[in-house]
């Protein structure tokens, strides 16, 4: 299947430069596992990304958290993808649940958004998640997959994109989806993917749970199939975050 484990930092709207620097320097000590057994992406805020990429063992890669939907210009406030591309910052988190709820972004804003990213050569995290009120009525399968069908609508190449599963009730909450509950939905996306797009797609496209992931709780989820690695809020600002990307060892032993 070769799907390299993924384990990514999202810094969300956090840290000072002197605190950028600490993170940074803690990372750059860590001894993790090799780049062939996971592939870590810290995203720090834009304003910080130089910082970091410049500081950031190489081993180690950055993303922005969000770029806009087409080309820059009169657009005040926005981050163009032109502009990531042009700082050498290699992928991008789109579709966040922040910015869904907060910002408004459609399914079909964030499918442009991928689409537009990947074109001017990023790569994507894009998030997808339900509410707990969507999952209480029943109805997560059919929300994922929709968010999943704006994306795929969209975009061709798929071994730029990492599908993150957010569940929206589980997101700086500290109410972690079971390995159960996250499964479930990892391969029910799979089998999306298999159905409306191609069996090598579902088969190599790397699909990774958010929501109160810690350093607790990592291994347990990275022991199921379809659990190909995290997008971490809280606890990438600390020193755990080493241990959950340490539990890409569970994979390699699995
Ligand atoms: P927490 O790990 O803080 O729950 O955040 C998850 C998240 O939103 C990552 O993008």
């Amino acid at each position: 299947m070769g799907r390299t484990f993924f384990v990514g930092g999202n810094w969300k709207c956090n840290g000072t430069s002197e605190e950028v620097k600490k993170i940074v320097s803690t990372l750059n000590a860590a001894q993790v596992p090799s780049q062939d057994v996971v592939e870590v992406v810290v995203s720090p805020p834009f304003v910080f990304l130089p910082l970091v990429k410049n500081e950031l063992r190489p081993d180690f890669h950055v993303a922005a958290q969000n770029c806009w939907v087409k080309k820059g210009g009169a657009f005040t406030g926005e981050v163009s993808a032109e502009m990531l591309v042009n700082l050498s910052i290699p992928w991008v988190i789109l579709g966040h649940s922040e910015r869904r709820a907060i910002l408004g972004e459609s399914n079909e804003f964030v499918g442009d958004k991928v689409a537009y990213a990947i074109s001017q050569g990023l790569k994507v995290i894009a998030c997808v998640g339900e509410t707990l009120e969507q999952r209480e009525s029943g109805s997560t399968i059919d929300v994922v997959a929709a968010q999943t069908k704006a994306i795929a609508d969209k975009v061709t190449d798929w071994s730029k994109v990492v599908i993150a599963y957010e569940p929206v009730w589980a997101i700086g909450t500290g109410k972690v989806a079971s390995p159960a509950q996250a499964q479930e939905v990892h391969a029910e996306l799979r089998k999306w993917l298999q159905a409306n797009v191609s069996a090598e797609v579902a088969a190599s496209t790397r699909i990774i749970y958010g929501g109160s992931v810690n350093g607790a709780n990592c291994k347990e989820l990275a022991g199921q199939p379809d659990i190909d690695g995290f997008l971490v809020g809280g606890a990438s600002l600390k020193p755990e975050f080493i241990d959950i990307i340490k539990a890409a060892e569970v994979k390699k032993s699995a």
